[in-house]
This record gives structure tokens, C-alpha cells and sequence, in this order.
């Protein structure tokens, strides 16, 4: 069973001035898969807040962790940079699959920043902040999700097995 942890990036959400519609979206695809969600916070667009989360929830080792928000260019957007600063390996193919088939949709895809990367056990994707997005990036990312938490598991000896592929 994959563990996941969601984490909404969101200073309004975070006051209580905005309802939080996107770490609901990661919920909803998360159940579809029969995937465990183990925690859900909301945090303000603050590099420590962000930072902390992440190292909180991935020294519980559960594997993978959604940031949800504050990838774009405003002052405020730092998400990438606090997941850079708690990451032990860069895994940025996942960023990258995201920004390319999301051109195909909207230029607007070359605005986001995301990051992704390996904290001890932990996977750790950034999304953009909209529900939208949220829901057009999973679907982008989801095939390769099951293998590579197996990887940073530890668990896969044979790459190239069918199951695998
Ligand atoms: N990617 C997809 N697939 N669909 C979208 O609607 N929105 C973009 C981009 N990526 C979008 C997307 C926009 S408008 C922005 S500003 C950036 O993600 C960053 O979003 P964030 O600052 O909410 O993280």
C-alpha cells in the first residue's frame, strides 16, 4: 500500500481565508488508486513552514509526499526552493514530464518552477497550485509512480521485469 502525505502551499488557505480545493483533488485521485493518504497539512508560502512539513512527514517514511502551491513567480512562491533545500536526491524527471505535456495544454506550464526529489524513503513531488493543474499533472506523473517508490524502497532487483514497465 502507498503512503501519501499532501501538503498545501497556500498563505489564504492557510488563515482560513480560502478554501483549500487542491490537497482535496490530490485526496480524490490518491482514493481512486487505493493509495493511503496519511496526512494533509496547509501551510503558509514560508520556506520553514514548507521545509518542516516535508521533513516531518518524510522521516515518518511514507512514500511520497504532494506539495500542492506556490511554484510560480510571485515574491511569495518558494515551494521549490524549500523542497530543494530538504531533498537528499534530485528526481527531476518527474518536473520535467509535468512542464513538457503541460505546454501541450498551456503555455502557462513554463510559469511553474515544481521540483521534485528523494528524501531518505520519501518521494517528493511538487504541483502547481490549482485544482486544474493539480488534476492534469497526476494524470500526467501517475504510471510512474508505483516503480519508483518501489526504487527508493530499496525493493526492485530486476528493472526490467514486464511488471515493471
Ligand atoms: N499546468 C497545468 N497542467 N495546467 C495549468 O492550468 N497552470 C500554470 C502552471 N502549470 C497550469 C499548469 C500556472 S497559471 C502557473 S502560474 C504555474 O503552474 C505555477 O502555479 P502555482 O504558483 O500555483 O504553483
Amino acid at each position: 500500500m502507498i503512503t501519501i502525505a499532501i501538503i498545501t502551499v497556500s498563505d489564504r488557505s492557510s488563515r482560513g481565508e480560502r478554501t483549500d480545493l487542491s490537497g482535496p483533488e490530490i485526496r480524490k485521485w490518491a482514493e481512486g488508486k487505493n493509495y493511503k493518504i496519511v496526512s494533509e497539512m496547509i501551510v503558509p508560502d514560508e520556506i520553514d513552514d514548507i521545509k518542516n512539513e516535508i521533513i516531518r512527514v518524510s522521516d515518518k517514511g511514507y512514500n511520497v509526499v504532494f506539495t500542492t502551491g506556490g511554484t510560480g513567480f510571485a515574491p511569495r512562491d518558494v515551494t521549490p526552493e524549500a523542497t530543494k533545500a530538504v531533498i537528499d536526491r534530485e528526481a527531476p524527471g518527474f518536473a520535467e514530464a509535468m512542464r513538457a505535456k503541460s505546454l501541450e495544454i498551456t503555455p502557462n506550464a513554463m510559469l511553474s518552477r515544481a521540483a521534485s526529489g528523494i528524501r531518505k524513503r520519501t518521494l517528493i513531488i511538487n504541483l502547481p497550485g490549482s485544482p486544474k493543474a493539480v488534476k492534469e499533472n497526476l494524470m500526467f506523473i501517475e504510471k510512474a509512480i508505483p516503480h519508483a517508490v518501489d526504487l527508493v524502497k530499496g525493493e526492485v532487483t530486476d528493472c526490467g521485469k514486464p511488471s515493471n514497465n
